[in-house]
C-alpha cells in the first residue's frame, strides 16, 4: 500500500501482492505456536479434524464476506458498516473488532518476542554461552519479555507508518517458501527419530470420543484466529483491494496456504514432543502436559540442539528468524485495523495514528510481559469468544442488512459470471444459516 496521508487510501501493488499480504496476515504464530499447542492439549487428531471442518465450512465463507464488505466500502471496519447501511448497531461490531485486535496484538507481541529471542538463543547455545542462552529461554522473565516485545512493536509501527505493501509483499514472497522448506526438512528429521511414530498416531489417528463442546469451541476460535477473521482485518485489507480481483479465488488461496502451513507445523511438532520425551525431556507430568503456552518454545530448540553442530545452529536460527518475520506480517495486519480506524474516523494522519495506537498497545504488552498467564485469559475472551462473535455478526449483517446479493454483485466486478456459478448458490446458504447457526450453537453449548 503506498499510503502516506490520511486523505489518499492506498492499494496493493498487484494481484499477487494482495494474496501475499493476506496470507502473511494469516500465517503466523497461530499456525506454528497456537495450532500445535492446541492439538497437543485438546485432543490430537480429533482436534485436527474439527479444526479443518471449522476452517473450510465456517472460516472460508466468512472470509469471502469480510473481503466483500471491505472492498465495497473501501473503509476500516467501523466506517465500512456505516457506509453500507444506516443501521446504528453494526458500526459497534466494527468497534468490537478493533478492540479484539488491540488486545490480541498486546499478547501477540510477547509471544513473537519469545520467537525472536530464540533465534539468538540458538547462537548463544552454539557458542556455549549458557547463561545468556538461559536468560532468553525464560518465558517468565518480565523485563526480558517487555524488552523484546517493545522491539517487536517498534518494528511493526515503523512499517505501518511507511508504505505497507512493499515490505509485506516482499517479505512474504521469500519467507513462505523458505519456512515451508525448513518445516519439511524438520519433519523428515523428526520422523526418523525414536518415539516419532507415537506422535504421528496422536496427530493423525482420531479418537472421536475426545470431541466435546469445549474442543469444538477452541477449534473454532483457532480457525478464526489463524485466518485473521472476525475482527475486520480482512475488511481493512479488502478495502485496499482492486476491483479487478477475484475475491472467492483469493480467499481460497489464502485459506489453503494457511491450513497447509498449520498442518505441516503440527506434523513437525507433535511427533517432536514424543521424540523429546523418548530422549528424556520432561513433556508430560502424568498424562498432563508439563506446560502449554510455551510448549512449542521448549520442543523446537530441543530439536535443533539434538541435531547440533553448525547444521543445528543454521536451521535453528533461520527457523526462528522466519517465524519472527511471519509474526511481523501478522502484527502488521493487527495494528493496521485500529490505525485505519483512527485515520478514517478521526481524521488523524497515518504517522501520528500509528505511533499513538502502537504505543498505547505497547503499554498493555508490557503488562502481559510481566504476567504471561494473562495470555490464556485474553486468548479465551478476545480470540476464542470475541472473533467468532464478530464473524457471527458479520454474517448476519451480510445476510439480512447488506444482503448476500449485493456482496455477489461486488464479487462480480473481478469474477465475471460469478452469479451463475455453483458458488453463488452455496455461499449465501452458509452466510444466511450454516455459519451463524454453527457459531451460535458452539458458543452456547460451550457455556452450558
Ligand atoms: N492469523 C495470525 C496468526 O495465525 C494472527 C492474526 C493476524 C490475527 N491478524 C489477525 C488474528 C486478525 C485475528 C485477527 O498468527
Amino acid at each position: 500500500m503506498a499510503v502516506t496521508s490520511s486523505s489518499e487510501r492506498g492499494s496493493w501493488n498487484s494481484k499477487l501482492g494482495f494474496i501475499l499480504a493476506a496470507a502473511g496476515s494469516a500465517v503466523g504464530l497461530g499456525n506454528i505456536w497456537g495450532f500445535p499447542t492446541k492439538v497437543a492439549t485438546e485432543g490430537g487428531a480429533a482436534y485436527l479434524i474439527i479444526y479443518l471442518l471449522c476452517t473450510f465450512l465456517i472460516g472460508f465463507p466468512v472470509m469471502v464476506a469480510e473481503l466483500s464488505i471491505g472492498r465495497k466500502s473501501g473503509k476500516n471496519p467501523v466506517g465500512a458498516f456505516k457506509a453500507l447501511s444506516s443501521n446504528k448497531f453494526f458500526p459497534l461490531v466494527g468497534l468490537w473488532g478493533v478492540i479484539c485486535g488491540v488486545v490480541i496484538l498486546s499478547f501477540y507481541t510477547v509471544i513473537a518476542g519469545w520467537a525472536f529471542g530464540y533465534a539468538f538463543e540458538e547462537i548463544f547455545y552454539f557458542l556455549g554461552w549458557d547463561s545468556a542462552a538461559a536468560w532468553l529461554t525464560d518465558t517468565g522473565n518480565g523485563p526480558k519479555n517487555a524488552l523484546i516485545a517493545s522491539v517487536f512493536m517498534f518494528g511493526t509501527i515503523k512499517i505501518i507508518t511507511g508504505g505497507v505493501s512493499d515490505g509485506i509483499e516482499k517479505a512474504t514472497k521469500t519467507m513462505m517458501p523458505l519456512l515451508i522448506g525448513i518445516i519439511v526438512i524438520m519433519i523428515g528429521y523428526v520422523l526418523t527419530q525414536p518415539g516419532a511414530s507415537e506422535g504421528v498416531k496422536e496427530y493423525l489417528l482420531p479418537d472421536f470420543s475426545r470431541i466435546n463442546a469445549g474442543l469444538i469451541f477452541s477449534a473454532m476460535g483457532q480457525a478464526f484466529f489463524s485466518l485473521s477473521l472476525g475482527m475486520g482485518a480482512l475488511i481493512t485489507y479488502g478495502s485496499y483491494l482492486s476491483k479487478k480481483e477475484n475475491i472467492p479465488q483469493a480467499a481460497a488461496l489464502v485459506t489453503l496456504a494457511d491450513v497447509g502451513i498449520a498442518f505441516l507445523a503440527g506434523l513437525m511438532i507433535i511427533p517432536a514432543m514424543y521424540v523429546a520425551q523418548a530422549a528424556g525431556i520432561e513433556i508430560f507430568v502424568g498424562d498432563q502436559l508439563a506446560s502449554s503456552t510455551d510448549l512449542v518454545f521448549q520442543i523446537l530448540p530441543a530439536l535443533f540442539h539434538t541435531i547440533g553442530g553448525v547444521l543445528g545452529l543454521v536451521l535453528g536460527v533461520v527457523f526462528f528468524l522466519l517465524l519472527s518475520i511471519a509474526a511481523l506480517t501478522s502484527t502488521i495486519s493487527l495494528l493496521e485495523v485500529p490505525v485505519a480506524y483512527v485515520i478514517d474516523e478521526h481524521n488523524v494522519p497515518r504517522k501520528k495514528a500509528a505511533w499513538g495506537v502502537g504505543l498505547g498497545i505497547l503499554v498493555i504488552s508490557i503488562i502481559v510481559s510481566f504476567y504471561p498467564s494473562l495470555i490464556g485469559t485474553f486468548d479465551n475472551i478476545f480470540n476464542n469468544l470475541g472473533l467468532p462473535i464478530g464473524g457471527l455478526l458479520m454474517c448476519i449483517f451480510v445476510a439480512f442488512v447488506w444482503k448476500t446479493d449485493s456482496a455477489l454483485s461486488e464479487m462480480e466486478l473481478g469474477f465475471e459470471g460469478v452469479k451463475q456459478t455453483l458458488f453463488a448458490k452455496v455461499w449465501p446458504v452458509f452466510i444466511w444459516i450454516i455459519c451463524p447457526a454453527a457459531i451460535a450453537y458452539n458458543i452456547i453449548s460451550n457455556f452450558l
